[in-house]
């Protein structure tokens, strides 16, 4: 892991990642949501689920990038002042944000490739993109197919109230508590006050 030379701040890379990431989870969950409850002709319809699914794998293949960068680097501390049980359901809330980023793309993934339909995935039109081995070969795909709908669906619920809960908390900080918490995660040139070696704890 990097040394924590000034850990006040996310990395460039870091920030970069974070709100790409931010703008793909909004997409998806728009676009999900209007193609499987707005009644739209079979072509856009088919776009849509295209665009789904391309911006979809992108986000899983970001996710392996972002947990990279995790790993190799240390996030600024949390502030001092925070209680503990605080910190802790922060770390948690990061914890359970990083599992649905791998998981809830692996649910997508699985349901396509047990789509009785089986119409490819072709990334933003260009990049063929293959279904999941085993799941693409089940003689009988549609209970398969049923199950992985309603899990995907659930889970992507599941991811959206997280992210709801994580932005509110952000924003907590910004604007009631008012300390730098969010403004770290922001792409600001002014520098923040070094936090304390002292502090242990940190955030994502
Ligand atoms: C973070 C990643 C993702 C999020 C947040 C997300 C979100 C959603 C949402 C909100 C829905 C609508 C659920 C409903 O109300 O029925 C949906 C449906 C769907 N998603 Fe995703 N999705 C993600 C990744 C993927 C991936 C990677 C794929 C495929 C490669 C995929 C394929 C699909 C398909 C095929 C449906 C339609 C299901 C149906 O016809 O009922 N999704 N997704």
């Amino acid at each position: 892991m990097r040394p924590d030379r000034s850990a006040h701040r996310y990395t460039l890379v870091a920030i970069i990642l974070h709100w790409m990431m931010a703008l793909g989870i909004a997409a998806l969950a728009l676009i999900g949501l209007a193609m499987t409850h707005l009644k739209l002709a079979p072509m856009q319809l088919f776009e849509l689920y295209q665009l789904h699914k391309s911006i979809g794998i992108t986000v899983f293949l970001a996710a392996f990038l972002r947990l990279a960068w995790r790993l190799t680097h240390r996030p600024p501390n949390l502030p001092e002042a925070m209680p503990s049980v605080e910190k802790a359901a922060a770390t948690g809330g990061h914890l359970l944000l990083y599992a649905f980023l791998f998981a809830l793309p692996i649910t997508g993934w699985a349901l396509v490739s047990v789509s009785v339909l089986n119409i490819p995935t072709v990334l933003y039109g260009v990049l063929p993109w293959p279904d999941l081995p085993l799941l693409s070969m089940l003689d009988d795909k549609a209970p398969a197919e049923a199950l992985a709908k309603l899990v995907h669906a659930y889970g992507a619920y599941v991811l959206i109230g997280l992210v709801a809960v994580h932005a509110a908390a952000a924003l907590r900080h910004h604007f009631i508590i008012r300390d730098d918490v969010l403004k770290r995660m922001l792409p600001i040139s002014r520098p923040l006050p070094v936090a304390s070696p002292s502090t242990k704890e940190h955030s994502s």
